[in-house]
């Protein structure tokens, strides 16, 4: 199947907060940008704009099915060097700091692109009935079947309490691994039937999907986004040239407690304990957290685009 670069423009991905990243980015002609999460590559053309025909963009992305939106990109970069690496972030981003590769600005957009949630055969939706998939890369191991099949109860309950919040994760697991005794669990709306069975009816009524949770929890298990995102911050910092900027988009809580604390940590100086009369750890501040709050989209920017509205932005700039 053709990715949706080769169907209607409707279906591709509008870049969140752009305007906001555009501004804390601060990209000037002659700079080196890294796009570790290239999507539909809204975001970078916007930035190789701002790179005003002079400069670098290194975009990353796991998911090979992007290549068509980046050689778009790439044809409309004139003067710009453009360069494509597909893989986990985390691992390419620590490969090219190892290479002693320097960027002026790097932006992590996380999570899926509307590419990969509108496209049914990918398996992220519940809203319609698909192979259980749920890769990025579609060459990684293993896919949302895998777990489901292969975890036990208490690893699937962990899972699902962990990533998704979910309040029903004991009962829930217990349903999957009954259900799995008959069947094999290989499709998106057969979850979705178990969850449903799983959870008291109330809460089948209760605010959005009652499977929303346990898609997220798989999702994020399968992808090891926040593994990811531990290692591909500090492989991101590593990069930036002093001066640097660093902007995260993240949509939801667990990814954002992880930036949030990223970027605190690296701001902070002294860290000897504050009955010492001086410091001895000598430790000096690498970061000026550039959003002390988080900067989240507008009503305006939610009502033309609903995807946006968990969207939390964060940057710094590297001292
Ligand atoms: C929210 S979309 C990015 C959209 C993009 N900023 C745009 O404007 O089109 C997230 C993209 O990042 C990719 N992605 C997510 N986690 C990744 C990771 N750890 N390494 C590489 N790519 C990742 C996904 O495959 C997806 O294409």
């Amino acid at each position: 199947m053709l990715p949706n670069v080769q169907r209607t423009d409707a279906a591709d991905h509008v870049p969140v907060l752009a305007e906001e990243v555009r501004e804390l980015l601060d990209v000037r002609p002659g700079e080196t940008v890294v796009d570790g999460t290239f999507g539909a590559g809204g975001h970078s053309r916007i930035l190789v704009e701002d790179l005003g025909g002079a400069g670098k963009l290194v975009a990353i992305d796991r998911d090979s099915t992007v290549r068509p939106y980046f050689d778009r990109v790439k044809a409309s970069a004139r003067g710009v060097q453009t360069r494509f690496l597909r893989g986990d972030f985390a691992v390419v981003l620590s490969q090219l700091a190892a290479n002693d590769v320097r960027a002026d600005a790097v932006l992590l957009d996380l999570g899926l692109s509307s590419m990969q949630v509108d496209r049914p055969e990918r398996g992220f939706s519940y809203a319609t009935d698909a192979p259980l998939d749920m890769r990025m890369d579609s060459s990684d191991e293993p896919s949302a079947a895998e777990v489901v099949a292969s975890y036990d109860e208490p690893e699937l309950a962990k899972v699902f309490r962990t990533y998704g919040e979910e309040r029903y994760a004991t009962q829930i697991a217990r349903g999957i691994v009954r259900r799995r005794a008959e069947e094999p669990i290989e499709r998106t709306g057969q979850l979705v039937d178990v969850v449903k069975a799983s959870i008291p009816a109330p809460a089948r009524f209760g605010e959005g999907h009652p499977a929303k949770r346990v898609f997220q929890a798989l999702r994020i298990e399968v992808n090891h986004e926040l593994e990811s995102l531990e290692v591909g911050l500090p492989a991101a910092w590593a990069m930036l040239r002093p001066g640097g900027r660093l902007a995260v988009i993240s949509f939801h809580s667990l990814e954002d407690r992880i930036v949030k604390h990223f970027l605190r940590e690296r701001a902070r100086g002294c860290t000897c304990p504050p009955e010492l009369p001086v410091c001895v750890c000598g430790k000096e501040p690498e970061a000026r957290v550039l959003t002390p709050k988080p900067i989240r989209p507008s009503a305006r920017e939610v009502d033309d685009n609903p995807r946006a509205s968990s969207a939390r932005l964060r940057a710094a700039v590297r001292i």
